[in-house]
Order: C-alpha cells, then sequence, then structure tokens
C-alpha cells in the first residue's frame, strides 16, 4: 500500500495529487524530493532575479549602521581609534579569508569595499546573495573578534552595518571608484584632525571649530596643524592618512636551510597569502607592483 501511494506521489502531476482522496495526510507519503514539486512550487518565480551583469566588476561596499554613536557609546578615540580601525581590518580579513573569489578589500573609517574577480560565478553573480554574505560574516567576524581588540570595553549593544552593490564596467571605472574611497578618507581625516585637535586641545566649542574650518582648503589646514598644534600631518599613521587595502598576492616560500628537513618546500615555489597594507592606490604604482589583481589572471 505504502509502495502504491509512492508511486503515485512520484508520478501524478500536482494538480493531479490534489484530486486523490487519501486515507492519511499527503505530505505523510511525499518523500523530501516529491515536496520540492508541490503545487506551492510556483512561488518560486515572485523571487525577483537579481544577477549582475557579466564582464563588469562587482564591488559590495559595506558601511557600520549609525557609527556616530556606535563610536560615542564605545569610547572611539578621536579623531581615530585603532582598535576600531583594527577589528574593521580584521574582519575584512576574515571575509576574504572565507568568500571565494574575492580579490581586493579596500577600508576607511566604519565602511568596507569588497571586489570579486570580474568573472566570477559565486552564487552565480546574485546580487542579494553576494551582498548579504559579506554583510553578514563581516559583522559576524566583528562581534566575534571585538574582546581581542577591545579589551576591558565589552560590547554595549549589537552594531549592524548595511551594503550594496555596484558594478563597474572597465578597469578604469574601478580604479576610479577606490580611488574615490581613499581620497574621501583623507579629506575627511584632514578635517577630523584639525576638528578634534580645536576641541580637544584648543579647547573650542565644535561649533567654534566648525566655524573655524569653514571654507579652509587642504593646505590651510595642513598649516593650521603645524603652526598650532605642531604637527605634520603626513607625519601621521598611515592607516588614518590612506585607509587599508586587503588583497591576495603570491610570495615566494621562504625555504628551510635544513636539505635534510623532509618538510620543507621546494626552491622557488609561490604561495598566495593575504597581505594587509596601508598604501597609495590613487596613483598607479600599487597597480603597477601588482598587475595579477585587475589583469587577466583575475577575469
Ligand atoms: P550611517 O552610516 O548613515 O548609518 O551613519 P554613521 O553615523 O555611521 O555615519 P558615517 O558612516 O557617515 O560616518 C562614520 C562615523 O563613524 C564617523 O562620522 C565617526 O563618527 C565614526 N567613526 C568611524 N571611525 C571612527 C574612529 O576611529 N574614531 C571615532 N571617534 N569615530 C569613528
Ligand atoms: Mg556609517
Amino acid at each position: 500500500m505504502a509502495h502504491a501511494f509512492q508511486w503515485i506521489c512520484r508520478n501524478l502531476p500536482p494538480s493531479k495529487l490534489q484530486c486523490i482522496r487519501l486515507p492519511v495526510p499527503l505530505s505523510t507519503h511525499l518523500s523530501t524530493r516529491s515536496m520540492a514539486k508541490s503545487r506551492f512550487e510556483y512561488v518560486r518565480q515572485f523571487e525577483a532575479q537579481d544577477a549582475c551583469l557579466p564582464n563588469c566588476w562587482i564591488v559590495v561596499r559595506i558601511d557600520g549602521k549609525a557609527f556616530h554613536r556606535f563610536s560615542d557609546v564605545h569610547n572611539y578615540e578621536k579623531p581615530n581609534d585603532p582598535r576600531g580601525l583594527g577589528l574593521m581590518n580584521c574582519a575584512a580579513q576574515t571575509v576574504l579569508s572565507e568568500i571565494k573569489d574575492l580579490i581586493l578589500a579596500y577600508g576607511q573609517s566604519d565602511e568596507y569595499s569588497f571586489v570579486f574577480r570580474k568573472n566570477t560565478k559565486t552564487y552565480n553573480r546574485r546580487a542579494s546573495k553576494l551582498m548579504t554574505t559579506i554583510v553578514s560574516l563581516f559583522a559576524s567576524a566583528f562581534v566575534f573578534h571585538w574582546p581581542k581588540y577591545f579589551t576591558n570595553a565589552p560590547l554595549q549593544y549589537p552594531p549592524a552595518f548595511d551594503g550594496r552593490v555596484v558594478l563597474y564596467p572597465s578597469v578604469q571605472n574601478l580604479q576610479d571608484y577606490l580611488s574615490w574611497r581613499q581620497a574621501d578618507c583623507h579629506i575627511n581625516n584632514l578635517y577630523n584632525t584639525c576638528f578634534w585637535n580645536l576641541v580637544l586641545e584648543a579647547g573650542l566649542t565644535p561649533s567654534q571649530a566648525q566655524e573655524r574650518l569653514k571654507g579652509t582648503v587642504a593646505g590651510e589646514k595642513n598649516e593650521l596643524l603645524f603652526s598650532q598644534f605642531n604637527i605634520n600631518y603626513n607625519d601621521l599613521s598611515q592607516m588614518y592618512r590612506k585607509g587599508t587595502v586587503v588583497y591576495w598576492a603570491s610570495q615566494p616560500v621562504e625555504t628551510s636551510s635544513d636539505d635534510t628537513d623532509p618538510s620543507s618546500e621546494p626552491p622557488g615555489r609561490n604561495r598566495t597569502i593575504l597581505h594587509t597594507e596601508h598604501c597609495d592606490i590613487i596613483g598607479s604604482d600599487f597597480w603597477k607592483d601588482h598587475p595579477h589583481l585587475l589583469g587577466s589572471d583575475n577575469a
């Protein structure tokens, strides 16, 4: 009897199955496989088709939700907190290590941009899958690694990050995008360094500091830092001024000098490892030094 029902369930279309009166509920007889072809299957058609265009660079940018408040509640140092930035970089390294086909990421402040290999097939290029996987992994890594960076400063509430997907059809567009984020880092950092020195060192109120900086160009801000606070802007940490690039690149394997060591690797071998740097990516040097990143290797 059970065998007969199984045969019916497997071979009749869902519309016919509805007409058969069964002595016990149909679900009892449907295997998981046949359930997938139930009359409810049509609801799948309501799902949006959101595959990213082929031949485009896919960038996912995540950004901390209301980090102005989050950084205040957690007493972040102003204008830059090395713990907070270190934790952001650590979360980004986790994402690059876990998600195949990410070749590079650039981060500053409470944001990170992740770049996929141009013709990645990950999740059939579905934007929502790519973005939500990155943003959720980033957020969980941020919380997971929090105690390593903020020792004796417990997390007060769960942080959130938003995410978006942007497609760039050419290498030039992609480089310009990354340059835009690094230029943003520089502009904000120069302003914030002036602002917080005026408030914390010179004792101005936030609105007085804002008024003092209104309309000033970069050269004037540099001059203000040097003349009033004896700060040479270019001496500040590269991480604050340039942000952080995390990328995969191969480097020669260090060989053991002990020829008899069976675990030592043969000379001349390369290994791909994750690099974390605070260098300029607006100029051409970085891209010339790492042609594999945007070249045909990653097409
Ligand atoms: P939404 O992103 O729109 O939700 O708002 P937000 O408050 O996160 O602002 P936004 O992303 O534009 O800017 C990030 C904010 O995070 C900055 O304005 C700072 O207030 C804060 N922030 C990020 N990094 C640091 C840091 O190292 N130190 C301090 N003190 N604040 C930081
Ligand atoms: Mg934010």
